[in-house]
C-alpha cells in the first residue's frame, strides 16, 4: 500500500462494500471457501421464482440467514467506517450486503443495493415492516391473512430500487475517494457501479485479499483484510 494514502487527505468519500466486509464477523461470503451459494442453489431459495413455488422453503433459508446474522457483531472494520463518517466531511457507505451490520456499527443513510434481511413486505396488499425476529415464525401478511410475507431483499433476476440506484450514482459521480472492501464484483450491475467514480476522477482503492475482475480499473489495492485494510487507511483518524 502507499504509504501516502490517508482518507483525511480526501472530501468526498463513498466506502462500497459486499460479503468480504462481514467476514470478519462471521457472516459467510457467498463465493469461495464456505460461500453460502456452494450449499444452497440460489435458483430454490434467492430468487422470485422459487419464492411463487415454495415459499415455506425460501423462509427456511431466509430464516437460517436470520439466525447466523443475529449471532454477528460489527467488527473493526465496520466501526472504522462509522468513524470515517463521524469526522470527516461527507461520507457514503453504499452496501451489496443484507445483514445491517453498517447501521448495527453506527454508520447512518446507508445506501442498501441489494435490500435487508430484517425487512419484510407483502406483494399482494402493499404492507411492510422492519422486523429484527431470527426466526420469522408467522409468515403469512398480517394486514391482508392471505398472501406470505417476502424478504426485502432483491433476489437474482429482480430489478434494483430506482430510487437507490439514482442516490448511489449521484454519490459515486461526485466522489473523490471510493474504497471498495470485499466484493467479487461478479454481480451486476453493482460490481461496475465504482466505474462511476472512476470516470468522475475519483481515486479507487480495492481491499480484498484476492484480485477481482475490476482490479483493473483500481489506483491502489491491499491485498489483506477488510479490517487491516481499512485500519491502514484509517490511522490517522481520531480514537
Ligand atoms: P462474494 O461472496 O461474491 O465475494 C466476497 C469477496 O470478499 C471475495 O472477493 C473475497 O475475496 C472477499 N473477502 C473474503 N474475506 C474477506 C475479508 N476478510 N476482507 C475483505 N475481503 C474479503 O460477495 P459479494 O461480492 O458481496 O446478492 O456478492 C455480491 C452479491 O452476490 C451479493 O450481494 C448477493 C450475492 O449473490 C444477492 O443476494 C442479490
Amino acid at each position: 500500500m502507499s504509504a501516502a494514502l490517508d482518507i483525511r487527505d480526501f472530501e468526498r468519500v463513498v466506502f462500497f462494500t459486499g460479503a468480504g466486509m462481514s467476514a470478519e464477523s462471521g457472516v459467510p461470503t457467498y463465493r469461495g471457501k464456505g460461500g453460502i451459494w456452494k450449499s444452497y442453489d440460489y435458483q430454490n431459495c434467492a430468487c422470485q421464482e422459487a419464492f411463487e413455488r415454495d415459499p415455506e422453503y425460501v423462509w427456511e433459508f431466509h430464516n437460517y440467514r436470520r439466525g447466523l446474522v443475529s449471532k454477528c457483531a460489527p467488527n473493526l472494520g465496520h466501526q472504522l467506517i462509522t468513524r470515517c463518517q463521524q469526522q470527516l466531511p461527507s461520507v457514503r457507505v453504499v452496501t451489496q450486503n443484507i445483514d445491517g451490520l453498517h447501521q448495527a456499527a453506527g454508520s447512518v443513510d446507508v445506501l442498501e443495493l441489494h435490500g435487508s434481511l430484517w425487512r419484510v413486505h407483502c406483494e399482494a396488499c402493499g404492507w411492510s415492516e422492519e422486523d429484527h425476529a431470527a426466526p420469522v415464525l408467522a409468515l403469512r401478511c398480517p394486514a391482508c391473512g392471505d398472501a406470505y410475507k417476502r424478504p426485502g431483499i432483491v433476489w437474482f433476476g429482480d430489478p434494483l430500487n430506482e430510487a437507490v440506484i439514482r442516490e448511489v450514482a449521484d454519490a459515486l459521480a461526485a466522489c473523490d475517494l471510493l474504497v471498495s472492501i470485499g466484493t467479487s464484483a461478479v454481480v451486476y450491475p453493482a460490481a461496475q457501479m465504482p466505474l462511476i467514480a472512476k470516470r468522475g476522477g475519483a481515486t479507487l482503492v480495492e481491499i480484498n485479499p484476492e484480485d477481482t475482475p475490476i482490479s483493473h480499473a483500481y489506483d491502489h489495492h491491499l491485498r489483506t483484510t477488510a479490517t487491516e485494510g481499512l485500519a491502514a487507511l484509517c490511522a490517522g483518524l481520531d480514537p
